[in-house]
C-alpha cells in the first residue's frame, strides 16, 4: 500500500515513525516533510493546502491512503475531494472538520446537545459585541470564529482590553477568520486534552495528555504552539473520563451523524476541568502537536491498522494496547521564539542520542544541508522520553537535551510540573 502523509512538524515525524513500524506492507511518502521524516518516507515538495496538487501527487505515486496531520487541509475539504477519487483519507470530511474550523459551529452543537461548555454569544458586528460586553464580568474570552493558526483567542482582563480585542478582530486582525466572533465566559480550572479515534459507526477512547502552551517556566509569558507535553494526564481519572465520554464526546458524534456527516479520524477535545466537571473549550480534528509526540511512543498497537479501520468503518475489531509508562516531550526552540528569532545554526548531538533507549527525537523546524542539520524555525526539535513517573520522564528528556547543542537554543525545564508536584505530594 502506498501512503501519503501530509505535514512537516514533530507530529508528522512521530506519525511517520509509527506508520513505518507497522507490519503491513507499505511505502510511505510525505509532503512536505522534514529531515527527520526522511528516515521513514520519501519526501515530496507539494503545497498541501491545494487539493488539486495533492490529488496529482496521489495519482502519480499511486497513493491508496492519505494521512493528514494538520487542520487546514481537513477544513479545506481535502478528505471529500480525495474520497471522490477513490482514495482513502484518515480524517474528517469538510462539514465534520467544522468542529475545529468554526467555533460558532461547535458552540451551537454544544447548545443543542446540552454539552457542557462556557456560556457564550456570537456576533457579526462590532457595535452589538460592544453593547453585550458592557453587561459582562471579566476576565472574558473573545475568539475569532475561524482558523487563526492557534492565535485567535484573546483573554481580556477588563472592558478596555475586550473592547480593543473586538475592534481589532473586526478590523481584520485575523482576516476572514474574524468575520464573526464568539464571546464566552472565562472558565477556571486545569486543562486536559482527550483523544478518541472514530469511524462512521463506532469510536475507541485513546488517551489523555496535557500540554504547556506558554513560553516561560511556570506557564508564564506569551502563548506558543506548545513547549512540551506529557501523557497520560494523571488528573484524568475514571470518573472524569466517563463524564467526558458521556456528556461531551458521545453527544458530539451523535450530532455529526444527525447532520449527515459522521465524524471520522482523530477527535481531540480540549477540556477545562472545572468545579462543575469537565467542560469543552474547543475541538481539534487531528492529533495535537506536541501531544502526538507523547501519545504515539506509548501506543503498542499498530497505528496503521487503526487508521485503516477508521477509514473502512471496522474500528470495532480493533483492540488498543498502551505502554503503562508516562511519556513526556520537551520542545527545543530558537531563542526569541515566539517573537523574532534567528535560524541557520548547526545542531550538534542529534546522532549521539538517536539510538538511546526510550528516547525519541522528532524534528520540526530543521533543515539538512550536506548531511548536517541546521535550525530552520521557531520550534526546532521535540525530545520525548518514557518514565515510570512524570518526574522520571522529565529527567530523562532533560538528560538527552543536554547532549544536543546549537547557538541560542531554548527549552523549558519544568514540563509536567503539575503532575510532578502531585507525585511529590503522594
Ligand atoms: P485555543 O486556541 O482555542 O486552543 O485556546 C487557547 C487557549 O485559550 C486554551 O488552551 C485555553 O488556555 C484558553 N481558553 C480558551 N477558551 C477559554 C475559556 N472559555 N476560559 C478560559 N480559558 C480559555
Ligand atoms: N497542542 C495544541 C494543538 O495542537 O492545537
Amino acid at each position: 500500500m502506498n501512503i501519503l502523509l501530509l505535514g512537516s512538524g514533530g507530529r508528522e515525524h512521530a506519525l511517520a515513525k509509527s506508520l513505518c513500524e507497522s507490519p503491513k506492507n507499505k511505502k510511505i511518502f510525505c509532503a512536505p516533510g522534514n529531515p527527520g521524516i526522511e528516515d521513514f518516507a520519501e519526501l515530496i515538495n507539494v503545497n498541501i493546502n491545494n487539493n488539486e496538487e495533492v490529488l496529482d501527487v496521489c495519482i502519480s505515486k499511486k497513493i491508496e491512503l492519505v494521512v493528514i496531520g494538520p487542520e487546514v487541509p481537513l477544513v479545506n475539504g481535502l478528505a471529500d475531494f480525495l474520497n471522490k477519487n477513490n482514495i482513502l483519507v484518515f480524517g474528517p470530511r469538510k462539514i465534520a472538520a467544522q468542529l475545529e474550523g468554526s467555533k460558532k459551529f461547535t458552540k451551537q452543537i454544544c447548545k443543542k446537545y446540552n454539552i457542557p461548555t462556557a456560556e457564550f454569544e456570537t456576533f457579526k458586528d462590532e457595535s452589538s459585541a460592544l453593547k453585550y460586553l458592557q453587561k459582562q464580568v471579566f476576565p472574558i474570552v473573545i475568539k475569532a470564529d475561524g482558523l487563526a493558526a492557534g492565535k485567535g483567542v484573546i483573554i481580556a482582563e477588563n472592558y478596555k482590553d475586550a473592547e480593543n480585542a473586538v475592534k481589532e478582530i473586526f478590523s481584520g486582525l485575523f482576516k476572514d477568520a474574524g468575520k464573526e466572533i464568539v464571546i464566552e465566559e472565562f472558565l477556571v480550572g486545569e486543562e486536559i486534552s482527550y483523544f478518541i479515534i472514530a469511524d462512521e459507526n463506532n469510536f475507541i477512547e485513546l488517551t489523555s495528555a496535557q500540554d504547556h502552551k506558554r513560553i516561560g517556566e511556570g506557564d508564564t509569558g506569551p502563548n506558543t504552539g506548545g513547549m512540551g507535553a506529557y501523557s497520560p494526564a494523571p488528573l484524568m481519572n475514571d470518573e472524569l473520563k466517563e463524564l467526558t465520554i458521556d456528556k461531551i464526546i458521545k453527544p458530539t458524534l451523535r450530532a455529526m451523524k444527525e447532520l449527515g456527516c459522521p465524524y471520522t479520524g482523530i477527535l481531540y477535545a480540549g477540556l477545562m476541568i472545572t468545579n462543575e466537571g469537565p467542560k469543552l473549550i474547543e475541538y481539534n480534528v487531528r492529533f495535537g502537536d506536541p501531544e502526538c509526540q507523547v501519545i504515539l511512543p506509548r501506543l503498542k498497537s499498530d497505528l496503521l491498522s487503526l487508521i485503516i479501520s477508521s477509514c473502512q468503518n471496522s474500528l470495532i475489531e480493533e483492540n488498543i494496547e498502551w505502554d503503562t509508562r508516562f511519556a513526556l516531550t520537551i520542545v527545543m526552540a530558537s531563542e526569541g521564539y515566539p517573537n523574532d528569532y534567528k535560524t541557520g545554526y548547526e545542531i550538534k548531538g542529534i546522532n549521539e542520542i538517536k539510538n538511546l533507549k526510550d528516547i525519541y527525537i522528532y524534528h520540526a523546524g530543521t533543515k539538512r544541508v550536506n548531511n548536517l542539520i541546521f535550525t530552520n524555525g521557531g520550534r526546532v526539535l521535540n525530545i520525548t522520553s518514557l518514565g515510570e513517573t512524570v518526574k522520571e520522564a522529565n529527567y530523562n528528556a532533560l538528560n538527552a537535551i543536554n547532549m544536543i547543542d546549537w547557538n541560542g537554543s531554548y527549552h523549558r525545564n519544568d514540563i509536567g510540573w503539575r503532575a510532578i508536584k502531585r507525585e511529590e505530594n503522594g
